[in-house]
């Protein structure tokens, strides 16, 4: 198994390879959650991905080395938030390791006592329905009990920058 590891990680450059996977652009995302003994928990994901229609699933991937890893394992349920073009502060802000990352941010409780952030262009509060082992991180798979979408202009992250999304002049 160790040999097998050391094996993959000759095969690639891992700057190389994180470069090439930053070519995808996608949007950026908080995920947060209530740790068991009533904390909030929150970080920046851009790993979010719709999956099916019917039931409604979604999943995104924590890194195993996460310090929040353990409250979200712990949580029964979890919020995604999608960010809005003017809350690339937010994205930073969960995306730097703190014992408390929403000091100074409102937030009100949803599903199991979820906070939910404000001024997220769609919000989905989904309950844990499956935990996968997936390398250095785990695949969480949700089903979508309560959603909302204000709609308006979304953070992009692309090539390892923030942008904004803008409809092709081409069509
Ligand atoms: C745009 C962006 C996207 C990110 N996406 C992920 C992700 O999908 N999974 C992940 O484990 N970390 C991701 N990170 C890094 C985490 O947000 C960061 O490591 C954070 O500190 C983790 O929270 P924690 O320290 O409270 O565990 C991303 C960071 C940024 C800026």
């Amino acid at each position: 198994m160790a040999e097998k590891r050391a094996q993959h990680a000759a095969r690639f450059d891992g700057r190389e390879l994180r470069r090439a996977l930053g070519q995808y652009a996608t949007g950026v995302t908080v995920v947060t959650a209530r740790a068991p003994d009533g904390r909030s928990v929150g970080m920046t994901a851009n790993s979010f991905t719709s999956v099916s229609m019917d039931p409604p699933l979604v999943l995104w991937c924590p890194g195993k080395n996460s310090p929040s890893l353990p409250d979200f394992t712990d949580a029964s349920h979890f919020a995604v938030h999608v960010l809005a073009a003017d809350q690339h502060h937010l994205s930073r802000q969960f995306a730097t390791p703190a014992d408390d990352k929403f000091r100074g941010t409102p937030t009100t409780p949803g599903i199991a006592g979820t906070p939910l952030l404000d001024g997220a262009v769609a919000r989905f509060q989904c309950r844990t329905v499956q935990r996968l082992d997936a390398g250095d991180h785990i695949i969480f798979l949700g089903e979508v009990e309560q959603y909302d979408a204000d709609g308006g202009a979304p953070l992009v992250f692309h090539s390892g920058y923030y942008h904004v999304a803008t409809k092709h002049p081409d069509l």
